[in-house]
């Protein structure tokens, strides 16, 4: 958006009604400029409505997670600093690792309303709903090895169902970060990373939130944040989970993983259930007990021996009886 669109949006943002000769004065720049500002506001989804003889006046703002917008609910933070709004691409992860790979700055998010190639877990693809999903990618530069990174995939789903408990909304955690509202999965989170041995270079942290809608035809039951609560808007609900990954990307960072590791087990929805885990080496059957330092499942198996379940090749399916039940879970 152009610096003087910004600042009229800025001025009309007060509220009150502000005639043009006033915001061209204020600008410095002349009436006809003002009204083709206005018109690009417009064209962008703000409801400007004007009156002869006094002013302009925004009567709404769209429901676009345009920077402006973000940036109206976001205290300035390094995630979110720069935030790239694209109408539709392929996939928000993708782009980011290029704009990574050309040297973005940690911090930087792509938002989209709409996906052709969306990446979920595994390889799969991820379906969302257009213009009714949140969909977007941050990236992160942690001074880690890829190692320790598995922690940062569990704090990033504790980070987003804390906010969306301060929101009102009861999120819970199905291992290792998936966001379920009533069971149902409302949020999907993709970390893909790039480095060396002893080095990360970056970290693509996606997240899909369906907001006010899911798509039809997935394998298995979804649900939207529209189904247990207030529809928020998605600007909002962008800067809300960007202030609550700050928060806890910071932690983590601070050597905190144990405090927010017991923040994921408060959210647990797969502990104290028995669960099927898809491994490379095959199907493990067992009782979800606990987390272990790292993040990993800790899985009592029936002979009554210990196995740890750690990232990538894993998912894990509740069997009936447990608190969560799914028939199909195929993802999508
Ligand atoms: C999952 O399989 O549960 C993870 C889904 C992650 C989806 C998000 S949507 C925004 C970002 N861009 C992608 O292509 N995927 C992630």
């Amino acid at each position: 958006m152009h610096q003087t669109t910004r600042s009229i949006l800025s001025l009309l943002s007060r509220g009150t009604e502000s005639s043009g000769e006033a915001i061209a004065d204020l600008l410095g720049i002349s009436r006809a400029a003002v009204w083709k500002h206005v018109s690009e506001l417009r064209s962008l989804g703000y409801e400007v409505k004007s009156s002869p003889g006094k002013g302009y006046v925004l009567a709404s703002t769209p429901d676009i997670p345009y920077e402006v917008e973000v940036h109206r609910h976001l205290a300035p933070q390094a995630l979110g600093s720069s935030i790239i709004y694209i109408t539709e691409c392929e996939s928000t992860n993708l782009l980011l690792k290029r704009r990574a790979g050309e040297g973005a700055r940690e911090g930087t998010v792509i938002v989209t309303n709409s996906q052709t190639a969306g990446r979920g877990r595994r390889g799969r693809t991820w379906l969302a709903a257009p213009f009714e999903s949140l969909l977007f990618s941050v990236l992160l530069r942690p001074p880690l090895p890829p190692r320790e990174l598995f922690g940062l995939t569990l704090v990033a789903g504790v980070a987003v169902a804390q906010a969306l408990h301060k929101m009102s909304y009861p999120a819970k955690l199905k291992w290792p970060n998936d966001i379920l509202l009533g069971g149902h999965k409302v949020c999907g989170i993709l970390a893909e990373s790039s480095g060396e041995l002893d080095h990360t270079e970056y970290v693509a942290l996606g997240i899909g939130i369906n907001v006010s809608g899911y798509p039809a035809g997935t394998e298995y039951r979804c649900t939207s944040l529209s189904e247990h609560g207030p529809t928020p808007k998605r600007a909002a609900l962008l800067a809300a989970l960007l202030t609550s990954l700050q928060e806890y990307y910071a932690k983590f960072l601070d050597g905190q993983l144990p405090e927010i590791l017991n923040l994921w087990r408060d959210h647990s929805a797969t502990l104290g259930c028995r669960v099927t885990a898809h491994t490379a080496l095959g199907d493990i059957y067992g009782l979800a007990k606990d987390i272990n330092p790292e993040g990993g499942l800790i899985l009592e198996l029936d002979d009554g021996t210990e196995t740890i379940i750690t990232a990538g090749e894993v998912s894990v399916r509740m069997h009936e009886g447990g608190h969560l039940s799914e028939r199909n879970p195929a993802p999508r």
